[in-house]
């Protein structure tokens, strides 16, 4: 079977009954808005979210209404997200097709992404599920001081992975972590289950976030532009590697001017090749493979089953993924 029925069937009405709930929790009768719903829901992404809290839901328990609500709130926070992110990286591509703000403005995104913000919050009032409710808010805060705290860090003369690892942690780690946190709480998992269930889910961010990061050094089609991390002054796991276990000043000195926003297009290249013939790449692929044996290991405690076997893909898709 293809990979991506190996996770989709076996919840895949599930998954149709979430697309339903999707589309209506956007529904609204403001022109503007729903000219900026309308095209976002027109190219949806992956839905690596939604599915992840319907898995481990199916994997705790039964799929319910409140796993229903926390899958629809999550999506819409991570969508919420993404419109911002693209006004705060000034990037003009998404999902293959021109970002909320190229295609509007700074105006529209900003206003339209507080109103998907809104809605999670409102869809995942409505699972009455006070666990849940706190988790999504919380999450909230965590997601805008993950990218707060990546914007301080680019003014900082420092190549310290630990940052990094703090800041992907919070920018994207700790929304995967709510997704099957909020799995097992739909499904009244018991709480040393949940946390081990919150844990699995931030490896897979981590993992997804290096992956991501990876894929910037890459002239390739992603449905979104790439070589735009070093751009916005960020240096992500590859080339922080390459600076740490090399003495190049060259290099060192062209890093710091990435931070500073000051470097060119070739210095650029340079710090991107360099980064390449110096390991980078393949150390950040190591410690996220490392990252994926360990996310392995959560699910060895359940006996074979086909969710089972639809989080082991999915954990190899997070890896192996071409975008
Ligand atoms: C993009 O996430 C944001 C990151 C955490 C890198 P996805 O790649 O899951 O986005 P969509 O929803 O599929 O477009
Ligand atoms: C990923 O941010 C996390 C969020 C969207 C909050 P990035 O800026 O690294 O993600 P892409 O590459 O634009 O999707
Ligand atoms: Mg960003
Ligand atoms: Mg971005």
């Amino acid at each position: 079977m293809e990979k991506t029925s190996l996770i989709a069937s076996p919840i895949a009405a599930e998954m149709e009954q979430f697309r339903t709930l999707f589309s209506h929790s956007l529904m609204g009768d403001n022109p503007l808005l729903n000219a900026v719903t309308e095209h976002i829901m027109q190219r949806s992404g992956k839905m690596m979210r939604p599915m992840l809290v319907l898995l481990l839901a199916k994997l705790l328990g039964e799929v319910n209404e409140v796993t229903h609500r926390a899958a629809v709130s999550l999506e819409l926070l991570h969508n919420a997200s993404l419109v911002h992110d693209d006004v705060v990286d000034d990037s003009d591509k998404r999902r293959g097709q021109l970002s909320v703000n190229a295609l509007f403005n700074n105006k529209v995104a900003v206003l339209s992404g507080d109103y998907l913000l809104a809605s999670a919050l409102v869809q995942v009032a409505t699972s009455r599920h006070l666990g849940i409710i706190a988790l999504v808010s919380k999450l909230g805060q965590d997601l805008s001081d993950g990218e707060l705290l990546q914007l301080s860090n680019i003014g900082q003369e420092n190549f310290d992975e630990s940052v990094y690892y703090q800041v992907i942690r919070k920018k994207t780690a700790v929304l995967f972590a709510a997704c099957t946190e909020a799995g097992a709480l739909s499904v009244a998992a018991d709480p040393s289950t949940v946390e081990k269930a919150r844990q699995f889910g931030e490896l897979i961010g981590l993992c997804f976030q290096i992956k991501d990061d990876i894929f910037d050094y890459y002239d390739n089609n992603i449905g979104k532009p790439t070589g735009n991390d070093m751009k916005e002054g960020k240096l992500t796991l590859p080339v922080l590697y390459a600076l740490n276990h090399t003495a190049d000043e060259e290099a060192k000195s062209i890093a710091l001017r990435v931070k500073r926003g000051e470097a060119t297009p070739d210095e650029m290249a340079y710090l991107v090749e360099f980064a390449k013939t110096h390991g980078g790449i393949a150390y950040a692929e190591e410690q996220m493979m490392a990252l994926h044996q360990q996310a392995h290991s959560f699910l060895d405690a359940y006996p074979d089953s086909p969710i089972k076997t639809a989080l082991q893909t999915y954990l190899d898709v997070v890896v192996n993924r071409t975008k």
